[in-house]
């Protein structure tokens, strides 16, 4: 009989799963760590009928000398040891088919979902765990290696990282799991976090299971299902949206619980005065229709809280109303209803005060306020900023002229880190910097 002849009467008895097969060989100096989470669950399961298999290849079996040493002293100095390149480059040229290779490091690129899937259609992975300082990186020149991470934080050996990916990319392999539509529904699978789960008792310590549960109707639930995802989503892992696959409805959702959510907390003020001439004087400064329209409309589509035109000069405010009533009231009232709803948003105040003191009236809380500049002054960080603004208003302020006065950053709870503050050239214009820095400030929120 024919290989291939065995090949396909194996398959034609055994179920069509039974076809696949995936080899994780595992070099670690710590074998041992392995031994119960693969004799457990659903990873001895996949083991017994050969689904997965496991080979372990320890490089201190690839040593010359009497301590079976793997690392040395690093190069340079410093503290922790380095492992030596020539065990490891033992251990993976041993390996009869070392397929794809994972070097596990807090340097690689972080892993998830979508490269779990994507490396459970490899034949064979090999995993690379480092220990001590880290690995000789000569080895990357040696083999085609990927650096997997799994996360923002350091473990003491990669062995716990090579489990986690094993275990994410083992759940892929057809038959793995119990039932398919398993991983079709977890988390990630679409894009989003899972919906919450619930089971008997429907009550417990007076803490009761959503109704719409327990109603038999199946739309019903399906549609809790999909807000509840939506919901889980933007409050723990905003920065998943951005690539999710969203349904035309999700839309609508997301946009009520938003606006219940941020409170429209962050405003926007383009200070006319006082601001510094060029030659670091303090001065006023007219007003520029194109800032008018263009910040107000970035304002609008990011749901700000209110724009704030900042000047005393009475000329200028009464040219910034008529510019805002030609589109607001006036003759282009109907025209442009997109650019109408932006200008709406539109304040012009005499001073900062006067805008800190509407803030205040508007959401009974004292704004923190933040001031922006190209200079080399500031120091706030954008997260810190996305977080104040979860607890208070922030009032953000730019600067028209070169700049806003020393008295103002002066005002400011903080100055924000200037856009790109690596690069000698910054030189943006105010309404591309506000542009910018809402879309930063808020990127992780919508
Ligand atoms: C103590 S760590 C070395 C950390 C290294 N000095 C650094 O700061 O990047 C030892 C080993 O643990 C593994 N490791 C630690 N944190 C990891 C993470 N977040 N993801 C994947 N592997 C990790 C790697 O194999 C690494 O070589």
């Amino acid at each position: 009989m024919t290989p291939l002849l065995v090949f396909w009467i194996y398959i034609a008895k055994n179920d069509l799963t039974s076809c696949f097969f995936m080899q994780f060989n595992i070099i670690t100096i710590f074998p041992e760590f392995f031994k119960s989470p693969l004799e457990c669950g659903l990873l001895k399961k996949a083991i017994d009928s050969s689904l997965i298999s496991f080979s372990f290849i320890n490089p201190r079996d690839f040593t010359n000398d009497v301590h079976r040493s793997v690392d040395d002293r690093p190069y340079g100095g410093g503290a922790g040891m380095v492992m030596m390149i020539e065990p490891l480059d033992k251990a993976i040229s041993s390996i009869a088919n070392p397929g794809k290779i994972l070097l596990l490091s807090p340097r690689g690129r972080v892993f998830n979902q979508s490269k779990a899937q994507e490396l459970s259609k490899e034949e064979s992975i090999t995993l690379i765990c480092g220990r001590y300082e880290g690995i000789d990186e000569r080895i990357e020149e040696l083999y085609d290696i990927e650096r997997i991470s799994i996360g923002d934080f350091v473990l003491n050996g990669g062995e716990a990282a090579a489990l986690c990916v094993v275990e994410a990319v083992a759940r892929f392999i057809p038959g793995f799991m119990g039932k398919e539509e398993s991983t079709r529904c977890e988390s990630f699978a679409n894009g989003l976090l899972e919906h919450p789960h619930y089971t008997r008792p429907a009550e417990y310590k007076n803490i009761k299971v959503p109704q719409v549960l327990l109603s038999g109707n199946h739309r019903e639930i399906e549609r809790w299902r999909r807000e509840s995802s939506l919901k889980e989503t933007f409050d723990y892992r905003p920065d998943l949206l951005e690539d999710a696959k969203l349904l035309p409805e999700d839309y609508g959702y997301l946009r009520r619980y938003k606006n219940e959510f941020l409170g429209r907390s962050l405003y926007v003020g383009l200070v006319h005065y006082p601001v510094l001439r060029k030659d670091g004087k303090e001065t006023a400064v007219s007003l520029t229709n194109l800032d008018i329209h263009d910040i107000a409309r970035v304002c609008k589509t990011y749901g700000i809280g209110g724009y704030y035109l900042i000047t005393p000069i009475i000329d200028q405010q009464n040219l910034a109303k008529r510019l805002i009533n030609h589109w607001v009231e006036g003759p282009a009232k109907g025209i442009n209803p997109d650019r109408e709803k932006a200008l709406r948003l539109v304040h012009i105040v005499d001073y900062i005060e006067t805008a800190i003191e509407d803030i205040k009236l508007k959401t009974g809380m004292e704004p923190f306020i933040v001031t922006t500049s190209a200079r080399d002054e500031g120091e706030l960080g954008l997260s810190v900023v996305r977080k104040i603004l979860k607890q208070r208003p922030v009032f953000l302020l730019f600067g028209t002229g070169h700049g806003l006065s020393k008295r103002v950053m002066e005002m400011a709870h903080g100055i924000l880190k200037p856009i790109r503050a690596f690069d000698p050239y910054r030189h943006l214009s105010v309404r591309s910097a506000a542009s910018i820095i809402i879309d930063r400030i808020l990127k992780d929120v919508y």
